[in-house]
C-alpha cells in the first residue's frame, strides 16, 4: 500500500517509522510518502491561509496550494497498480471534525485499497471547493476521530494509518489477534472481554478461577459473556447494532440481565420495549 501525505507539518508524521509500522516500511509492505503542502505556494511567504468569506474568528488554507499538491499527487501513482486500481485513482481521505466517525469498518475498507491519499487541514480547516473539486475526480472521504477538535489532521493521519498498516498481511505478526480484539466483526463489534497474565495473584486480586480451568468451552463462554456485559455498561450504542440472530440462549440471558432485549436489527432497553 502506498499513502501519501500532504501537510504542512511533516515533523508530525514522523512517529510513523517508529515501532510495527515503521518495520512494515522497511518490508515493503507501506510506502508512506510525507509531502510539504507549501512547496507548492507561489508567493515570497509561501503563504497558505486566508481569511474566510463572510467573516469569523481564524484562517482558512486557501484553494490554489492544494489543487496544485493534491494534483501533483495524482500525477505520481504508485508503479504497480493495475489498470482497474489506476483508473479508480486513489482514496482521498480529508480528516476533519465534520467527517464521518472513523471506525474499524472504514479501516478494514481502507486496507483493501492500494493507494491513500491524506490532505491534512490546519487552522479552521481547507476551502470547501477542494473538497468539492475532488469528488468530481477521485473518491473522498472526510473523516473524524470522534467529536472533538483537534488542531490539525496530521494526529488524525497518525491514528487512521496506524488502524489500516495493521491489517495489511504481514503487518502485524499473529493475524488471529486482528480477529479477537475489541470492535472486530468476527467479534460481533463486541468491546472485548478483559484479559490477565501472570501471576495469578496481585495486590490480593485474582485472576477468574474460569480461566485456569483448561475448559476451553467454558473459557470461551466466560469471555462472551464478559463481552456483552461490558458493551452493554459502556457501549449501549454499539449493542443497538449487535445482530440478534449471532446471539445464543446464553448470550439472550446475559442481555436480559443487563437490561436488553433483541429488536428489529439490533437490541433496546428493555424498558423501552414496555413503554411501546
Ligand atoms: N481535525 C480537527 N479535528 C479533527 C477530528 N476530530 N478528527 C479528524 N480531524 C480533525
Amino acid at each position: 500500500m502506498r499513502i501519501d501525505v500532504v501537510t504542512i507539518f511533516g515533523e508530525y508524521l514522523q512517529p510513523l517509522s517508529l515501532s510495527l509500522i515503521g518495520k512494515a516500511q522497511a518490508q515493503g509492505l507501506l510506502e508512506v510518502r510525507v509531502r510539504d503542502l507549501r512547496e507548492h505556494t507561489r508567493d515570497r511567504h509561501r503563504t497558505v491561509d486566508d481569511t474566510p468569506y463572510g467573516g469569523g474568528a481564524g484562517l482558512l488554507m486557501k484553494p490554489e496550494p492544494w489543487g496544485e499538491a493534491l494534483d501533483a499527487v495524482l500525477a505520481d501513482p504508485p508503479a504497480a497498480l493495475t489498470a482497474d486500481a489506476a483508473e479508480r485513482g486513489p482514496v482521498l481521505l480529508v480528516p476533519s471534525p465534520v467527517g464521518e466517525v472513523f471506525s474499524q469498518r472504514l479501516a478494514v475498507e481502507l486496507a483493501a485499497e492500494p493507494w491513500l491519499v491524506f490532505a491534512c487541514g490546519r487552522y479552521e480547516g481547507i476551502d470547501a471547493r477542494v473538497v468539492e473539486h475532488y469528488r468530481t475526480r477521485i473518491r473522498v472521504r472526510e473523516v473524524s476521530l470522534g467529536d472533538y477538535v483537534l488542531n490539525g489532521g496530521e494526529v488524525a493521519v497518525l491514528a487512521i494509518t496506524e488502524a489500516v498498516a495493521r491489517l495489511l498481511p504481514g503487518v502485524v505478526g499473529n493475524a488471529a489477534s486482528l480477529t479477537e480484539e475489541s470492535h472486530a466483526a468476527e467479534h460481533d463489534g463486541l468491546l472485548e472481554h478483559p484479559a490477565y497474565t501472570k501471576p495469578a495473584s496481585w495486590r490480593g486480586l485474582e485472576v477468574p478461577a474460569v480461566l485456569s480451568s483448561g475448559h476451553h468451552g467454558a473459557v470461551e463462554r466466560w469471555r462472551r459473556d464478559e463481552a456483552l456485559r461490558r458493551t452493554a455498561r459502556r457501549r449501549p450504542d454499539l449493542l443497538a447494532r449487535l445482530d440478534p440472530s449471532r446471539c445464543d440462549a446464553a448470550d439472550l440471558a446475559v442481555l436480559a440481565a443487563e437490561g436488553w432485549v433483541p429488536a428489529a436489527g439490533g437490541f433496546r432497553p428493555a424498558a423501552a420495549a414496555v413503554a411501546d
